[in-house]
């Protein structure tokens, strides 16, 4: 399907079906509202109303903001994809509600269908966005960049829907060489030979049951002039069974997901990268599978990670935090970034506390922490704040080893392994680090908003948005 923006007047535009945006308030103005009021149309938000012979779909919305065009577009496609018409054309409304539109489309009407043997076939071929106004310019390249955005989002949400079988962490070295590939990014990988002579002794502990070696990626875009310098952080669990602390039947099904961090910070730089951002980015993944065996490691297993802290295994399915510990610690070493931010399916205790649609956000530092929520709210993804405090923190003491991989405490689950991770954060970059939990908003069974069944893309949108407003 091709969606493009024209110069036009949406009149001058051939299409099988004009889309028209309506809030209840309109309703009674249109030209066939005896029609739509025959059929029962309410204009209320995300329903829709085809009037196949007068050419019309109208699609109902509570106000014009960004949200509800999101929404009301995603209705939209969903509806022109299942019917039988080629081609559709809409208006551009306005600049601001431009993205949601793009976003509505590209995101709401994605489909992963590598594994259908017939996928279903789709009629509709284009869909043209119309613009008469004076400042096309500035519209063409709100579109171009929206484009960019969402189609990054969409490459995050391939590489998570992939299968495990498929996408295991050798894979992710190839995903990423041909990402690097494509954009003139540079890449370099530590398989397990650099790992060990790199000290990552919590992260090869976690990878040692699996048949696929663990590695470290490390992408960079380095931009000529760039303003900041900013390390991004992935956790690319593979595939998460648990490890000997072994998960239950219910709880491992989608746990391919677990690499979604990993995924969303490629997306971040192939986005950041195509739209020339001023901002040299490195992406670190720890790309590692979490399998059972007679290598595996174990609870009560002493690890020694690369920045010497001693860690006491309690529980093998906290197994992110020891991935991180090692690549966050490497990052540090390797970049002295101005910002170093963290994106992983951490906790089943952040959808506790916050719900399945929303990022879990903790660190040190206020201005960046608000940033973020600003970020989060214009690109239309949902942030939440978890605090840091002293009591959480106490409850990873060991008693034989410098910490525990588990709280000692059943609560505050998302927050203490925040907790963990800040332990392997440099004290000069405590103010520059911020994780961000995606356990919940990173995938789903039931779609909502622009998210349909699977990867979400979590992250991408909110830090391209960060990325561009630096
Ligand atoms: N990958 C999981 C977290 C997760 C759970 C992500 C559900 C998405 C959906 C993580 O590795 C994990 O298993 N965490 C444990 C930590 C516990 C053992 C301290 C959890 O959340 O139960
Ligand atoms: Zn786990
Ligand atoms: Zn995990």
């Amino acid at each position: 399907m091709n969606t493009k923006i024209l110069n036009k007047n949406i009149s001058d535009i051939s299409a099988n079906i004009l889309v028209e945006f309506l809030t209840e308030d309109e309703l009674s103005l249109h030209a066939e509202y005896k029609l739509l009021n025959l059929a029962g149309f309410k204009a209320e938000q995300d329903s829709i109303c085809f009037l196949h012979e007068k050419g019309l779909l109208l699609c109902g919305v509570e106000s014009k903001n960004s949200e509800d065009v999101r929404s009301a577009t995603v209705s939209m496609i969903k509806a022109l994809k299942s019917s039988n018409y080629e081609s559709a054309k809409l208006s551009a409304i306005s600049n601001s509600t431009l993205p949601a539109i793009v976003e509505g489309i590209v995101l709401g009407g994605y489909e992963f269908n590598d594994y259908k043997s017939k996928p279903k076939e789709i009629t509709l071929k284009d869909v043209s966005i119309a613009s008469n106004e004076l400042n096309f310019e500035e519209l063409e390249n709100t579109f171009n960049e929206g484009m960019i955005v969402a189609k990054a989002t969409c490459f995050t949400r391939d590489i998570v829907n992939t299968a495990p079988q498929e996408m295991h962490p050798q894979s992710m070295v190839e995903v990423a060489r041909k990402l690097a590939a494509d954009n003139s990014l540079e890449c370099s990988i530590l398989q397990e030979k650099e790992l060990e002579e790199e000290n990552m002794g919590a992260m090869l502990a976690v990878g040692r049951a699996s048949v696929h070696g663990s590695a470290l990626i490390h992408l960079s875009y380095k931009p000529a002039n760039p303003k900041k310098i900013i390390s991004l952080v992935g956790k690319g669990l593979t595939y998460d069974s648990g490890g000997l602390s072994l998960k239950a039947p219910t709880a491992m099904v989608t746990m391919k997901m677990d690499k979604a961090g990993a995924c969303a910070v490629m997306g971040m730089i192939k986005a950041a990268s195509e739209l020339k951002l001023e901002v040299e980015i490195h992406a670190f993944i720890g790309a590692v599978e979490n399998m059972v065996g007679a290598n595996a490691y174990k609870p009560d297993d002493i690890l020694v990670s690369r920045s010497k802290t001693t860690i006491e295994v309690r529980n093998t399915d906290a197994e992110g935090r020891l991935v991180l510990a090692d690549v966050l610690a490497y990052a540090q070493d390797k970049i002295k970034a101005d910002y170093i931010f963290d994106f992983a399916t951490l906790t089943g205790a952040c959808m506790v506390a916050l719900g399945q649609y929303t990022t879990g956000v903790m660190g040190h530092s206020d201005k960046i922490k608000n940033d973020f929520l600003k970020a989060g709210t214009e690109s239309g993804e949902l942030v939440g704040f978890l605090p840091f405090n002293k009591h959480l923190k106490k409850l990873l003491k060991s008693e034989i080893a410098d910490i525990s991989n588990t709280s000692s405490k059943p609560y505050g689950g998302a927050i203490t392994a925040g907790l963990f991770l800040d332990k392997f954060i440099q004290d000069d970059m405590k103010d520059k680090w911020m994780h961000f939990d995606i356990a919940g908003s990173a995938y789903t069974e039931t779609p909502w908003d622009c998210n349909v069944y699977g990867a979400t893309g979590a992250g991408v949108r909110m830090v391209t948005h960060y990325l561009k407003n630096i």
